[in-house]
């Protein structure tokens, strides 16, 4: 069970941080290119983007209460006990990436409510922006890549 859902969150996390760049991207070049907001490929890929960060921070989670690296780790070495690489599994990549998820949420559901596509563009661009960067600053790129 464990080991399935660590290699689950470990490969989507390579599809959610693609297609987080591209839909950042894609909102960037309409924000500046002052383009329209088409139903076919901005909303599709912003709407690909969130679903596929929703379903990781559902991963995560469960991935939290399973891991020897996740709840199991404050509960037998302490909040005093952790070091830095155990603090980054434990505490601070799943609260910062919880933090991320909600303001691309918020950056989403802020879109819906413009008519005009730089607005839209502007919310998508900007909120999942800083979802992305704060992902990006609390991955344990270490880990991964071994
Ligand atoms: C978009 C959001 C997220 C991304 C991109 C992401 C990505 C990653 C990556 C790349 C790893 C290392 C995997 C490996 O060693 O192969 C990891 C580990 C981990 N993640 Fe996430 N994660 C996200 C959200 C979350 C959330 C919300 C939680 C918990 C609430 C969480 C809990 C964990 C835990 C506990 C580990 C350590 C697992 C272990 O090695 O046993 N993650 N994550």
């Amino acid at each position: 069970m464990y080991e399935l859902i660590q290699v689950l969150h470990s490969y989507l996390a390579y599809i959610v941080l693609i297609l987080l760049f591209m839909a950042v991207a894609n909102a960037m070049m309409g924000w500046v290119g002052n383009k329209m907001f088409t139903m076919q490929k901005d909303l599709r890929l912003s709407l690909f983007a969130l679903i596929l960060s929703h379903i990781q921070l559902l991963v995560g989670l469960i991935l939290y209460f399973v891991s020897p690296s996740g709840i199991k780790a404050i509960q037998t070495l302490g909040m005093g006990g952790l070091n830095s690489a155990s603090r980054l599994l434990a505490l601070e990549h799943p609260l910062i990436n919880i933090i991320a998820i909600a303001f691309i949420t918020i950056g989403w559901s802020r879109h819906k409510k413009f008519m005009e596509g730089n607005k839209k563009f502007k919310s998508i661009a900007i909120f999942y922006g800083l979802g992305l960067v704060l992902i990006l600053s609390r991955i344990p790129w270490g880990q991964w890549f071994n």
